[in-house]
């Protein structure tokens, strides 16, 4: 939708599409104000900063809403947003954030990951269920079309009648972490029917990546190849058979952006299941490829009772994501081999 001018359009998303009659062609200004319809909750982490540069690279401005220190986004994110600092847990925080910016799509991926909710289950709670609550209602209240959700495959764990789990797939956690992602999913789809919110999400299995800081149950998988990079020993924290389904972070961004763009008539699951890369790879299978590609890595595993506890079932999961694929058109790009050979390159180019 766009509104007239003298001298071209106004689009809705705040950006004008103006004609230069010197050099006939159609220049986009993307006003500061305006084209921030975006905002991203925990837009200083590891998967809101490559967001932002996805963002940023399609020529959008967003808002990144984080509580951590504006220091702790890379210099280059922090140049093609607005940053502001705050709580989910905060309400009136969230709400100044939007104000006046005309918000259109909340990526809502700030929050506690599972190592740290089991450290402080109350924080958690503030975190990512009272967290949540609060974007929905700060969704209805500023009229956000539109809400994606980072949730996980932690939704899954107890009672589990087979090890292949898809859409349907009874979801009961075994962590604080998990429940708090279930009363995500379950308070969106309540905002969907109710207030006729755009509410859509992803369970993502491990993200995989370069620069990723927050200690969770599955962070052996980056850490490794990190770890290795950087010259310095590494003790996987799991047996070395566990297959915790994984995925690179180009792909996982890559994702949310594709869910957040497809037409809402295709959208009949509204949280999908993604399951990386198929089939899941060993944390041995992992070693051998990091040892493999860097000569010299040492690798070496030390199971711990905590996080073997906290992964579990996880550890063995299949996910079927084929209404991801059939609703919205998903697919993966990097395999493991690719998926070290990028990490690689990423890492050297700082
Ligand atoms: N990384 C993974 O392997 C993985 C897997 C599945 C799902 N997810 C989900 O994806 C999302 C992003 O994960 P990530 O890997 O980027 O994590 P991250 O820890 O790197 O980033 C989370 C960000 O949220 C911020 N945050 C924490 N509490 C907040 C609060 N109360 N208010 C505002 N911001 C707050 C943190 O400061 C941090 O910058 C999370 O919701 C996570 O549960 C991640």
């Amino acid at each position: 939708m766009s509104q007239i001018l003298s001298k071209g359009f106004q689009h809705t998303c705040g950006c004008q599409s103006i004609w230069d009659f010197e050099r006939p062609h159609w220049e986009i200004s993307y006003d500061t104000w305006g084209s921030m319809t975006y905002l991203i909750t925990g837009g200083a982490g590891f998967l809101g900063t490559e967001l932002t540069r996805l963002l940023a690279a399609e020529g959008h401005q967003p808002v990144l809403f984080d509580l951590a220190s504006p220091d702790s986004a890379p210099e280059g994110v922090r140049q093609v947003s607005t940053y502001v600092r705050g709580s989910v847990a905060n309400l009136p925080e969230l709400l100044a954030a939007m104000k006046g910016r005309s918000v259109e799509t909340i990526f809502h991926l700030g929050g506690m990951l599972s190592v740290p909710c089991d450290d402080r289950p109350q924080a958690a709670f503030q975190a990512n269920v009272v967290g949540t609550y609060h974007v929905l209602e700060a969704a209805r209240l500023e009229r956000v079309k539109q809400v994606i959700f980072g949730s996980s495959i932690a939704v899954y764990g107890r009672d589990l009648a087979s090890r292949t789990v898809d859409d349907s797939t009874l979801e009961r956690p075994n962590t604080m972490y998990g429940a708090t992602k279930v009363f995500g999913e379950l308070l969106g789809a309540y905002y969907g029917r109710r207030y006729d919110l755009d509410f859509r999400g992803v369970r993502l299995p491990s993200v995989v990546g370069p620069k990723s800081r927050t200690a969770h149950m599955s962070i052996y998988n980056s850490w490794a190849i990190e770890e290795s990079l950087k010259g310095n020993p590494y003790v996987i924290q799991v047996d070395p058979e566990v297959r915790c389904p994984a995925i690179y972070y180009k792909d996982a961004v890559r994702a949310v952006r594709l869910l957040s763009q497809s037409p809402q008539e295709r959208i009949k699951t509204g949280v999908y299941n993604i399951a990386g890369i198929v089939p899941p790879f060993s944390a041995r299978e992992l070693a051998a490829a990091v040892r493999e590609r860097i000569p010299g890595a040492q690798l070496e595993f030390q199971p711990d009772a905590r996080i073997s506890a906290l992964l579990s079932s996880l550890g063995q999961l299949c996910l079927d994501d084929s209404r991801a694929r059939e609703e919205w058109g998903w697919h993966v790009q990097y395999g493991l081999t690719e998926m070290i050979e990028d990490f690689i390159s990423e890492y050297s180019r700082g």
